[in-house]
């Protein structure tokens, strides 16, 4: 009686350890609590060992009986195992699928394309129609000294050139001395003239150079900024002479802005060149202004750079013998001609980065 009695009571623990086992398995969200399930139930601390420990106390007829279905159980219970794993490992990898999926027909980033500032641009146009022509390109310092920005190219102390070109000094007040390395004040330089008389340094004719470059002023309107670029040229050898300049002048400009375009040398003055120019090209807003051109003001005419032969007195600063050697310099604003070629009529445009004005070019 108490055998059958034993045997109802493990019956029906089992039956409620299966219940509970199958809901809980059910029930299941992660990997992990599927394992702490398996532990629970089927581990060998777990609750099925525990009931089964009863089985000692129970006659060796019925024991076979409840073993038999305690296994059973077992085998039910891992097979729900493996199959809420199998389960739980598919869920998985399809997630990470579903995350990975790209849809190749969203619209992609757009990548904004830069450019060439309109400086530059003009620049390199520059440089390249010299090189064309036989220069090389040299560069110069921007921190110069009084020596090679004035005295050197025949601007003493004194002179009133050197009203045009104020500029801003280095080290102390103006004209102080900067230190033992160096016994002339140093300045930004205010035009890229000076690195004529570094190239003559070291390098004796023939020479045939432009150097681009920054230079500085105390300036500051629509067409005067306090900082601009220049480009300088050089050639020097036996037998040069104005036609050889006035050659060179006409190809580059011919090049930069129209092969039809009319220019004029006119007589000007510079202390490093002797004879001097200037070179006007015929006005191209006069049409698109009517009546009298703010431009030009009138005058049909655009003044774009400045030339001359070489003053046998910058010669004598260098050592270049002017009996033998001759040669012409000149010296073009860049954002000059990049206004005159675009047609802009505020230099201060070019150094605002505003993109409305960058993105024309
Ligand atoms: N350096 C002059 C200036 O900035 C421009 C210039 C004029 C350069 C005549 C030259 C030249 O080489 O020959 O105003």
């Amino acid at each position: 009686m108490t055998e059958i009695l034993f045997k109802e009571i493990l019956f029906n623990k089992l039956d409620e350890l299966k219940k509970e086992a199958i809901a809980s398995f059910a029930g299941v969200r992660s990997e992990e609590e599927l394992y702490a399930l398996k532990v629970r139930y089927l581990g060998k601390k777990g609750l099925l060992t525990d009931i089964l420990k009863d089985l000692g106390n129970v006659g060796a007829e019925v024991r076979p009986v409840i073993g038999a279905r305690a296994n059973e159980l077992k085998g039910e219970l891992e097979e729900t195992y493996e199959r809420q794993s199998r389960e739980l490992k598919n869920r998985k990898i399809q997630a990470e699928l579903e995350a990975e999926n790209v849809d190749v027909t969203l619209p992609g980033t757009p990548v904004s394309w830069g450019r060439a500032h309109p400086i530059n641009r003009v620049l390199s146009e520059m440089k390249a129609i010299f090189r064309e022509m036989g220069f090389t390109i040299c560069e110069g310092p921007e921190i110069e000294t009084d020596f090679y920005n004035f005295e050197a190219l025949n601007i003493p102390k004194d002179h009133p050139a050197r009203d045009m070109q104020d500029t801003f000094y280095l080290g102390g007040p103006i004209g102080g001395n900067v230190g033992a390395y160096c016994n002339t004040p140093l300045l930004l330089r205010t035009h890229t003239s000076p690195v004529q008389i570094r190239v003559m340094q070291k390098q004796k004719p023939p020479i045939q150079m432009v150097s681009p470059g920054v230079v500085y002023r105390r300036d500051a309107d629509v067409t005067h900024s306090p900082m601009f670029h220049q480009i300088e040229g050089l050639m020097v050898d036996r037998h040069i002479t104005m036609a050889h300049l006035k050659g060179v002048l006409e190809v580059f400009l011919r090049k930069i802005f129209d092969p039809d375009i009319k220019l004029k040398f006119r007589p000007s003055f510079f202390p490093f060149t002797e004879p001097s120019a200037e070179v006007d090209i015929e006005c191209m807003f006069c049409e698109r202004e009517g009546g009298i051109c703010r431009v030009c003001k009138g005058s049909g005419w655009l003044e774009i750079m400045g030339c001359g032969m070489v003053d046998p007195a910058v010669f004598k600063f260098v050592n270049i013998d002017p009996k033998i050697y001759t040669g012409f310099a000149f010296g073009i604003g860049v954002e000059r001609v990049a206004m005159l070629k675009y047609g802009i009529n505020d230099i201060r445009l070019f150094y605002e980065n505003d993109l409305r004005f960058l993105e024309q070019f």
